[in-house]
């Protein structure tokens, strides 16, 4: 594993790269300000470790653009896979907190273990507040980005349960959206382990 500084430093070349699009300066800005390049990707299920939210959104990268490559016609930019991949879950910078447990040890005695807790301060909506964020700074993501980033979660979002027909709307809509989703996927159940 590469070590967080390291992650960041592609993080932000992958970025200077491909994305020319006005407001890039103030959103990369923003995002060094936050703990978005410390935080993990989740509390437990897969890279709940510091800097686990960067090798993601760097793992999602790495997939939606070999997804996009074999899907030429659908003519997705560079610039595109940067932006979705990159900064789909920029909605967990200033999510996640430490706290402890009390669990037991090997040899059955308690003991207390940091863990990491969310600490939601803008319960908008997972892709949502993704969205949200990033139109604070670009202030042109096409309705495709969009639709990729907002569905990202596919059928693990919660409007899925209540019968709102959106995302197979969205997914007929925009080859992007389903390419978004499988790269989420991918990254999270075969390239990144539960911890
Ligand atoms: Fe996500
Ligand atoms: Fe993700």
């Amino acid at each position: 594993m590469a070590n967080t500084e390291e992650l960041k430093q592609e993080f932000l070349d992958i970025c200077k790269k491909n994305i020319k699009r006005e407001g890039i300066d103030e959103l990369l800005k923003w995002i060094c300000s936050s703990d978005f390049f410390q935080a993990p990707a989740s509390t437990k299920f897969h890279g709940s470790h510091p800097g686990g939210l960067v090798e993601h959104s760097l793992n999602v990268y790495r997939c939606l653009a070999k997804i996009v490559e074999r899907y030429p016609d659908a003519k997705i930019s560079p610039e595109t896979v940067a932006i979705t991949a990159l900064f789909h879950d920029i909605c967990k910078a200033h999510y996640y907190k430490v706290g402890t447990r009390n669990v037991k040890d090997e040899n059955g005695q308690w003991t207390t273990k940091e863990v990491y807790e969310v600490d939601e301060r803008f319960p908008i909506g997972h892709g949502e507040k993704s969205c949200i964020i990033l139109q604070w700074f670009l202030k042109q993501l096409s309705v495709d980005e969009l639709l990729a980033i907002r569905f990202h979660m596919g059928g693990f979002d919660p409007l899925v349960k209540g019968g709102d027909q959106s995302i197979s709307r969205a997914y007929t809509a925009s080859p992007l959206a389903v390419m978004l989703h499988l790269a989420d996927l991918e990254a999270t159940y075969l390239l990144e382990k539960a911890e």
